[in-house]
């Protein structure tokens, strides 16, 4: 049957799972408690990958949670149903995760000390990862070819909507005190130095050791290898595992780097973000 979508304040969310109510209750109602730790990013970003990031610093580099419990109990996606009743019953301190965009986050986070960790990719891995997964994960619909997908992409006619509204909103929060911002390509090539500034930010010790388990259990091949993390246990109904898998390459497609800077002034430009010129047809540079 083919994917339907439903359109939540101009923003487009998966058609099963999702619905106004728990999206507006989320919004208006839902209670941030001080110690709430958020995992958030636009889709494909590297959430899962942060989302074991966190549960490995939460108990000290021990592997013991990442290999025991799936990564959607450790952490719900909260603008789900499923997801949001996880969260009501999850006691103190949650880890929590999230795809939504500033303006549908829960508002109480504002006059709350809980933590937001927001992680943000290269727009054209993001493209490509989430062309791919939209082949094998049956709430998507299918791209008909990369040409069109770019052309949704571009327009935000993709599930959760412009990239660029993601970023721009979330990055306008940058400065305030509980909000930590990192590139998935700071994770790549400085994975250690990036765990010692989240725990800075969480306010958490570890030892070297410590830090240096949660790299290694962390990444790419410790994560692929893992039941709880790659979401091999997600029903056939939901996802074709026979088509493709979450941990698909986990490389930077041109290896390109930024800083915050940088990305917001190829923005503002318009058309042009990180050297891809984007044209009527496709895209060049790169
Ligand atoms: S989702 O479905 O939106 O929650 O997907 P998300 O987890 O945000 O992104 C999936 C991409 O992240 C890559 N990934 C990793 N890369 C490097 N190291 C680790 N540990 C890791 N874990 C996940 C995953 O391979 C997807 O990227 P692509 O480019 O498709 O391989």
């Amino acid at each position: 049957m083919a994917a339907e979508y439903l359109t939540h304040k101009g923003v487009l969310f998966p058609g099963v799972d999702y619905s106004p109510e728990t999206l507006s209750y989320l919004e208006n109602e839902f209670q941030v408690r001080d110690d709430d730790v958020f995992n958030v990013t636009y889709p494909k970003s590297g959430t899962n990958w942060m989302l074991e990031i966190l549960s490995l610093i939460r108990c000290e580099g021990d592997p013991g949670w990442v290999r025991s419990v799936l990564n959607w109990d450790r952490a719900p996606w909260i603008e789900t149903q499923t997801g949001l009743e996880a969260a009501l019953k999850y006691p103190s301190p949650r880890l929590l995760t999230s795809h939504l965009p500033v303006q549908l986050f829960p508002r109480s986070w504002q006059h709350s000390k809980a933590k937001v960790i927001y992680t943000l990719r290269c727009p054209k891995d993001v493209l490509v990862s989430l062309y791919h997964f939209s082949h094998f994960m049956q709430i998507f619909k299918v791209p008909s070819s990369m040409d069109s997908f770019l052309e949704d992409f571009l327009s935000g006619n993709v599930l959760y909507s412009s990239w660029f509204d993601h970023v721009t909103g979330w990055m306008g929060l940058k400065g305030n005190e509980n909000f930590f911002f990192i590139t998935y390509e700071e994770l790549q090539q400085d994975p250690g130095g990036s765990v010692r500034r989240i725990c800075r930010f969480l306010g958490k010790e570890l030892s070297e050791e410590q830090v240096a388990s949660v790299v290694e259990n962390a990444s790419f091949q410790s994560m692929k290898g893992n039941q709880m993390s790659n979401f091999s246990q997600i029903p056939d109904t939901y996802m074709d595992h026979e088509k493709g898998e979450l941990l698909r390459k986990g490389k930077p497609r041109m290896g390109t780097t930024y800083q915050d800077s940088e990305i917001l002034a190829e923005l503002r430009e318009g058309g042009c973000v990180l050297g891809l010129r984007v044209t009527g047809t496709g895209m060049e540079g790169g």
